[in-house]
């Protein structure tokens, strides 16, 4: 695991959106593992800035989002399908038809999961994936107890998430309970894994993530197990480290050729 730590959001989101470029640039048909949440929002602002001011095109991209609510229309505004529209795809150049958000509107949400698996794995795989964490350790909707090796599946979600993502719906009592979401073992598949945390609220789960055992009781410590996870903090979100100072010796040392900026 790499673990960077910025001084603030803005600057790690920066960075965040520094690497994603990069990706595209290397490769322009990048398939794009997407996060919704308040998260990437700082992320998406930076792509778009990028796009509109120095070229940067998503018309080769491909887009797949971690997870969906299930029972929710893609028109409903509390919908990650309008969250990627609003927030990003309609303010970039990437066609409709190459982003991809698993469908939770469906009577057959079995098999929308079966379908999303096929599509990745059509694309190619996913390439870069952007991650952020819930306050218990959740990736995506991979609430704890979570296998490890989980695939594209239909999640209850915990009381802590339906707090947490309350205020997206006018109150808790309106989260809808079910959700179609990737899988940790699809999520450990990306070939690389890039996740934010923002803001005292996650130190905990940051510090179980990073430097806890890897477990099923913390779904983003499978990342322990990953080649290429990047996990990019602001200084709250870092505090409870204990290798804080290491992690920062490390990024200020890197090799020339391995720097990101
Ligand atoms: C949500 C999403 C996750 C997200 C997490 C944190 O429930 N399903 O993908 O990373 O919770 O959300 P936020 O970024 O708003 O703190």
């Amino acid at each position: 695991m790499e673990v960077i730590i910025k001084d603030c959001a803005e600057n790690a989101s920066n960075l965040a959106a520094k690497i994603i470029s990069g990706f595209i640039k290397k490769k322009p048909d990048t398939v794009l593992g997407l996060a919704t949440g308040s998260t990437p929002l700082l992320v998406y602002k930076e792509l778009i800035r990028l796009h509109k001011n120095e070229g940067l095109s998503f018309r080769n991209v491909t887009t797949f989002n971690l997870d969906e609510y299930a029972g929710l229309s893609p028109e409903n505004p509390s919908s990650f399908s309008s969250y990627m529209k609003d927030n990003f795809f309609r303010h970039i150049d990437i066609p409709s038809l190459s982003t991809h958000i698993p469908d939770g509107y469906t009577k057959d949400l079995q098999s929308s999961c079966e379908e999303y698996e096929k599509k990745i794995a059509a694309s190619g795989g996913i390439d870069l994936q952007l991650l952020g964490i819930g306050e218990d350790g959740h990736l995506a909707f991979n609430e704890p107890s979570s296998s490890l090796a989980s695939r594209t599946r239909i999640k209850t979600l915990s009381e802590v998430t339906i707090k947490a993502n309350a205020s997206a719906f006018g109150g808790a009592d309106k989260v809808p309970r079910h959700v179609i979401t990737m899988g940790t073992g699809n999520i450990l598949e990306s070939k690389y894994c890039l996740l934010l945390a923002f803001g005292a609220k996650k130190a905990s789960a940051v510090k179980n993530m990073v430097e806890g055992a890897v477990s099923a009781s913390c779904p983003a410590s499978a990342l322990q197990l990953h080649r290429h996870a990047v996990i990019i903090l602001d200084k709250p979100a870092a505090e409870l480290l204990q290798n804080k100072d290491y992690y920062n010796y490390v990024y200020q040392n890197k090799p020339d050729w391995q720097r990101y900026e």
